[in-house]
């Protein structure tokens, strides 16, 4: 990704579709302010007024698992439908540290490997890596996961001595692949997990994103489906709040040998554990912001950000008729599509490979950027997918972003 960043930096004129950023209009530094007031005001009432502890709980070293926890578990009951001990939840340095340090905790020994729907987010391929955990891929389809493929590499794992630990996935609007389970495929995904004695790791940034008309009912999340304790749910802060704040949470509620003695702890505290060996706390100053902002709107982040919400689904609305409008069918240059119901990417197939080489062209010649889509594979084979990320741009760079896109794929099409 590094690479991508560098031909960012080096064309700042040209039109990103690459970047997953969320939209910066309403990021907005008066609300940090209100934010951490109001969630001062919280725990000065919790404390019945003792300002000392109000200042302990916000400027000293804190609890690891985080002083947001009983929010966030406000917030899954009343967006998500997920109840949750708020003692499972541990609130992390964004959702990256949650990612590592559950598969930190999760590896035992080199025969511990993840399993992961290909193509995947780099972040979880990364946090893998650092945990020395190799990545398995599972193969996606049209309905977003082959459940038989998935059992066979967990069958053919085993066979081979490994121990699959868990699956990732992010079930709605995945980064970069756009697609979402529908309720069919969650239910047969937990039924085929529980099966195999696989845990799944549900990664969950943009499910708020739905792009449906208002008052859609949107999809249960894998975790609130889970009857077994089967699923890890991973939670970012980063769409939802502020990415500056970088909070995000793991709400892990299994229980786990601890050795000889036979016993079982929560699979939070020993996540817990990891994390005042790594990152100590998360930062309660940046907990509070986004504390105060649950607290502003009751625990609703789907109320907060109806705006953001309007944002996105405009934006993948413009994408896609966009598109079909540049593109049609039934002409040259052959460019496909998927057509995501919310989040924040779509993928199109182009007629050519599309790898690094061509985006830097791209990106020099015409003023557009976008991501190859090998990066999101365990190999570094160029492929024929782009991602296009609908998130942060306005309407008009939209249309002109699809116009310099459409021109290059033209004039490479010959
Ligand atoms: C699938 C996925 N998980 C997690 C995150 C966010 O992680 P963080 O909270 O660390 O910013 C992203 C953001 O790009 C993402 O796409």
């Amino acid at each position: 990704m590094n690479f991508l960043n560098e031909v960012a930096q080096h064309y700042p004129d040209a039109i990103s579709f690459a970047a997953g950023r969320p939209c910066e209009d309403f990021l907005d530094l008066a609300a940090v302010h209100r934010h951490l007031d109001l969630f001062a005001a919280h725990l000065r009432e919790k404390f019945g007024g003792d300002e000392q502890r109000v200042r302990g709980t916000l400027l000293q070293y804190g609890r690891t698992k985080g002083v947001i926890h009983e929010l966030v578990a406000r917030h899954l009951e009343s967006d998500e439908g997920i109840l949750v001990d708020p003692e499972a939840v541990v609130v992390t340095v964004g959702c990256q540290e949650a990612l590592f340090l559950t598969l930190r905790a999760l590896r035992r020994d080199d025969r511990d490997v993840l399993l992961a729907v290909m193509p995947t987010y780099v972040g979880a391929a990364g946090a893998a890596h650092l945990a020395d955990m190799p990545v398995l891929p599972v193969a996606q389809s049209d309905a977003g996961i082959d459940i038989d493929d998935l059992v066979a590499v967990a069958r053919r794992a085993r066979e081979q001595g490994l121990r699959p630990r868990a699956c990732y996935i992010v079930p709605d609007f995945g980064n970069p692949s756009g697609i979402s389970l529908d309720l069919d495929v969650r239910k047969r995904l937990l039924e085929a997990a529980y099966d195999i004695g696989l845990l799944l790791l549900e990664d969950n940034p943009y499910g708020l994103f739905d792009a449906g008309p208002a008052g859609n009912t949107p999809l249960p999340t894998l975790k609130s489906l889970d009857t077994g304790r089967g699923v890890v749910y991973l939670g970012s802060f980063a769409k939802t709040g502020n990415p500056g704040a970088r909070v995000g949470y793991v709400v892990a509620d299994q229980r786990v040998g601890t050795g000889a003695d036979g016993g079982t702890e929560l699979l939070a505290d020993r996540l817990g554990e990891l994390k005042s060996m790594l990152t100590v706390n998360t930062s309660p100053i940046a907990q509070a912001v986004i504390g105060g902002k649950l607290l502003e709107h009751d625990g609703s982040l789907r109320t907060a950000n109806e705006r953001e919400r309007a944002v996105y689904r405009r934006n993948l609305r413009l994408v896609l008729d966009g598109l079909a409008r540049r593109f049609p069918a039934d002409r040259r240059p052959h460019v496909t599509w998927n057509r995501p119901s919310g989040g924040f990417f779509v993928v199109c197939a182009l007629p050519f490979v599309a790898g690094d080489d061509l985006l830097a062209v791209c990106a020099r010649e015409y003023g557009v950027l976008w991501t190859p889509m090998h990066h999101f594979y365990a190999g570094d084979e160029a492929r024929r997918e782009i991602r296009l990320s609908v998130s942060h741009l306005t309407p008009a760079e939209i249309e002109t972003g699809l116009d310099r896109l459409a021109r290059f794929v033209a004039e490479r099409d010959t």
